[in-house]
């Protein structure tokens, strides 16, 4: 069993190993995906890139990073995840919809909190 906990959605929800996290975000009315994701995305088959989501805690609970996520993540940070193909193996603190930053912010962000 694994605990997924949707930070801005203040939810938690217990889902079985393997458990695909976008499947489980909707099935328990979390909503990951931004107006222009709700009218375009793909379904669930990794194709559209709309479903991202940010990791805050357990990147080591979730499956490995799938091919297509490389592909379609490239400019986003290292714990961010296509949570249609994601499995959550262990507990996992989620934060949907995240802010797209560009690496001179998310540089000028590490550099104010060290
Ligand atoms: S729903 Fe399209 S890539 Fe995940």
């Amino acid at each position: 069993m694994a605990n997924i906990k949707f930070i801005k959605e203040d939810k938690e929800i217990v889902v079985a190993d393997g458990a695909n996290l976008r499947y489980k975000a909707l099935e328990n009315d979390v909503d990951i995906y931004t107006f222009m994701g709700k009218m375009t995305n793909c379904g669930g088959y990794g194709q559209c890139g709309t479903c991202v989501v940010e990791i805050a805690e357990g990147l080591q609970n979730l499956s490995p990073r799938a091919a297509v996520e490389e592909r379609k993540l490239k400019k986003r940070p290292p714990n961010c995840r296509l949570a249609c193909q994601t499995m959550v193996n262990g507990p996992v603190s989620v934060i949907t919809k995240p802010e797209k930053k560009s690496a001179k912010q998310r540089n000028n962000q590490a550099k104010s909190t060290n």
